[in-house]
């Protein structure tokens, strides 16, 4: 069955929000927190290793209230009930959205098209176990029988971001093996990588849900006459690996049958990291550490699914973001994560979230009359605190923002892990709490600097009331990741419900590549 059909802003809840927001939107929240000396608690949700701290958000326990009643209102439970039993909700490409099956823990079947895909995402994960293990243990041998000790993943979008965010985010983690992403079409990209591996000790993992992007198979075939420059033909077996739902396409590219992992039409790229697309996750950490992702993600899928809307982390997350996006107006928002290791998820997320929600019709096939999607954008602290945060503090823009950061650090060295988190911690101070006036009078006079309140006072004040939510998990490892990522993917659904759009197609990037096309011809 399909997702149901109703128009957010014509729901009461919507109209008590649009009162409520007129008479909190001047509400400072410094003033929210005078007035009440529960306020961190009263708005913090534990989770297992998580805890989410949404106080420093322009919001009263009634905005709450109100967005949950907007939240039942628009049925966000059928909702999230018929995507996890595998409905057809992606409706405009008649197919199931169940990225969630492929991590799913439970023996209970899932049925597409009346066939249970449990067995087959289960042999999917031994040939993944098999291949990570045989490449790990040096058994899987290349042309001149060296050991592999180079991996290349060639995919782009949801075949490269996923992958590579991951193997980056665990780099602590790692084993031996050395990873490369060859992504852009742009031919030094492929050449830079080829610079740094040798043909007889590497292994190429083609990832393309189609099989038919531009951007893949013109870098896999250009991967495939250097490698052939050095090697023959029947060498290709053991050196290339695909995985793809186009099984057609595959074979002809010459990809030995043995070497061909499944993907399925039910699993959206940008979701797709979970399934053999994590196939370079699993050789760089390992099978085991791919199964703990895997089962970090279930258990965020488990507490998404049963907890009740208003102590739900993806929930509350996607709700908060709605009240920014459509009563403040916010046009963007920040993710902020506190460790180097995560880098990469910005970009990752952009993909997830943008080509999702960046939609401008609606179920009906008409205009939407609000707005969808945010901008997401974002790098990691400490270093964008000496880039952009200077807008975000003083700027004329809201922009809501996403602290990531982590009890424990990996290796220790606590001093750094110290003033990591007083940073992290002091940020979101600063943005919630600013620096009045008064204040910085009294600063400069207190450190003998009066002739520069004459002068410098205005520019020193911060008028604060910028909102963050703090995510703070107790380390980074296979299992807490997974949960942050399932995290993110079931806040963008929640947006995607309550916008009444359809967040699991992407029919927005087909005209650039209609038109690439068109131009290509035309050069001859
Ligand atoms: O062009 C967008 C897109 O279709 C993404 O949704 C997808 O992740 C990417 O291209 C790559 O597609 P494929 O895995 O089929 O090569």
């Amino acid at each position: 069955m399909a997702l149901q059909n109703i128009n957010p802003t014509t729901t009461n809840s919507w109209k008590k929000l649009t009162a409520h927001f007129e008479k909190i939107k001047t509400e400072h929240l410094k003033e929210l927190f005078k007035n009440d000396r529960h306020r961190a608690s009263n708005f913090t949700i534990g989770f297992d290793d998580f805890t989410l701290d949404y106080s420093k958000n322009r919001i009263s326990q009634e905005t709450i209230d109100l967005l949950v009643e907007l939240a039942n209102e628009i049925n966000l439970q059928d909702a999230i009930q018929k995507s996890f039993s595998g409905d057809q909700i992606n409706k405009t490409e008649k197919r199931a959205v169940l990225h969630t099956a492929l991590r799913s823990t439970s023996s209970t079947p899932i049925i597409v098209n009346g066939i249970n895909i449990k067995p087959e995402i289960e042999n999917t994960l031994q040939q993944i176990e098999h291949i990570t293990d045989a490449v790990v243990s040096g058994k899987w041998k290349g042309y001149t029988g060296k050991e592999i000790t180079d991996v290349v993943n060639i995919g782009i979008g949801g075949s490269d971001l996923g992958p590579q965010m991951v193997v980056e985010a665990l780099q602590f983690y790692k084993n031996r093996l050395t990873t490369h992403f060859v992504s852009n079409i742009d031919g030094d990209h492929v050449s830079e990588v080829i610079k740094k591996i040798d043909p007889e000790t590497t292994l190429f993992v083609i990832v393309s849900k189609t099989f038919t992007t531009q951007e893949t198979l013109t870098n896999a075939n250009t991967i495939k006459e250097w490698f052939l420059k050095s090697a023959a033909e029947n060498d290709i077996s053991k050196h290339f690996v695909a995985v793809s739902t186009n099984l057609e396409a595959i074979t002809e590219f010459g990809i030995d049958k043995k070497n061909v992992f499944t993907m399925w039409n039910w699993v959206g790229g940008r979701f797709s990291l979970w399934s053999a697309v994590g196939l370079s996750i699993s050789l760089s950490v390992g099978f085991q550490n791919f199964k703990a992702l895997l089962e970090g993600a279930s258990e965020m899928d488990t507490h998404f699914k049963e907890t009740e809307f208003n102590q739900n982390i993806p929930v509350i997350l996607a709700l908060i973001s709605v009240w920014y996006n459509n009563f403040f107006g916010c046009e963007t928002e920040a993710i902020l994560p506190y460790s180097q290791y995560l880098h990469k998820l910005t970009p990752y997320l952009q993909q997830a979230i943008m080509e999702s929600n960046g939609k401008n019709v609606d179920r009906n096939g008409e205009e939407v009359t609000y707005q969808t999607g945010t901008i997401v954008w974002g790098s990691t602290g400490t270093n964008m605190q000496h880039a952009f945060m200077q807008l975000v503090h003083q700027g004329t823009k809201l922009i809501p923002s996403d602290f990531i950061g982590f009890k424990e650090s990996l290796y220790g060295l606590t001093e750094h892990h110290k003033k990591l988190m007083a940073n992290y911690y002091a940020q979101m101070e600063a943005l919630a709490f600013g620096k009045t006036k008064e204040e910085v009078h009294l600063d400069l006079k207190f450190n003998n600097k009066k002739e520069e309140i004459a002068t410098l006072l205005p520019f020193k004040v911060f008028q604060g009331n910028r909102p963050s939510n703090a995510i703070t998990i107790k380390k980074l490892n296979p299992n807490s990741l997974g949960k942050l990522i399932a995290m993110y993917e079931h806040k963008l659904f929640v947006q995607g419900v309550v916008w009444n759009i359809y967040s699991f197609d992407q029919f927005g990037v087909e005209l650039g590549k209609e038109l690439t096309n068109k131009h290509l011809k035309k050069q001859g």
